[in-house]
């Protein structure tokens, strides 16, 4: 069964297997990932990245504190995909590991809040030219008129479908202007921080330079 088919996950995403796959094709092409690599997703709800992650032969790390309501599905996703992923029931910044090739930290808009502490950590466990890939897709799938996608929010927060290539009028413009903005200062902070911004639209990707020193 494919990861999305699972009625309870299809209730709240409205990412398509194929979309899903696609995207994470591209993070991987991005990062330069090989099997050897290893990868961490922040916040990660259901799995469904972790579990594609993991599926392309990748040691994966998912870490989400909400055990009940999504680890405990991502778990059962994983097991029934026959796919080999180390979940972790916690709140991040906690123990996960370290030097990981590429950190992914989709649809997490309350993680940024902080965003200088959370880079910081991200940076502790990234390796020297390690990628961190953040934006917003599925941001406002809890809104049933909103139920089309998946969506890409670009950095300028113009919102597109992915389905029909078109964009989306949102009714909620504050919601709009959260993301654009996080998605502006976390740009900044992520350059502050001595990343090198390689992609800004639609995933904002950072990259550990080689000669810098990780403290
Ligand atoms: C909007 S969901 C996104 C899930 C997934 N990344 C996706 O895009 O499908 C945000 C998730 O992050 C989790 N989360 C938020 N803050 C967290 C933290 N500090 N540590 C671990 N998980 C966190 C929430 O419980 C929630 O499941």
């Amino acid at each position: 069964m494919f990861l999305l088919d699972h009625p309870e996950v299809r209730q709240c995403t409205p990412w398509s297997d194929k979309a899903l796959k696609k995207t994470v094709d591209e993070w991987i092409a991005i990062a330069g990932l090989t099997q050897s690599s290893r990868v961490l997703d922040i916040g990660c709800g259901y799995g469904l990245f972790t579990i594609e992650i993991a599926r392309r032969g990748h040691f994966a790390v998912g870490v989400e504190y909400a055990e009940g309501v999504f680890l405990d599905m991502a778990r059962k996703l994983s097991a029934e995909a026959g796919v080999k992923v180390k979940w972790v029931g916690d709140r991040f910044p906690c123990e996960v590991g370290e030097e990981f090739d590429l950190v992914c930290i989709i649809n997490n808009l309350s993680l940024w809040k902080r965003p200088l502490e959370i880079i910081e950590e991200i940076k502790h466990r990234l390796k020297r030219e390690g990628f961190l890939i953040t934006g917003c897709s599925s941001q406002f799938c809890s809104f049933p008129e909103y139920r089309t996608g998946p969506w890409i929010v670009r950095g300028d927060g113009s919102i597109i479908d992915t389905r029909t290539g078109k964009g989306i009028r949102l009714k909620d413009a504050w919601m709009k202007e959260t993301v654009k903005r996080t998605h502006t200062s976390l740009e900044q902070v992520l350059h502050e921080a001595g990343f090198i911004i390689i992609a800004t639209n639609p995933w904002l990707v950072g990259k550990v330079p080689a000669e810098q020193n990780i403290i």
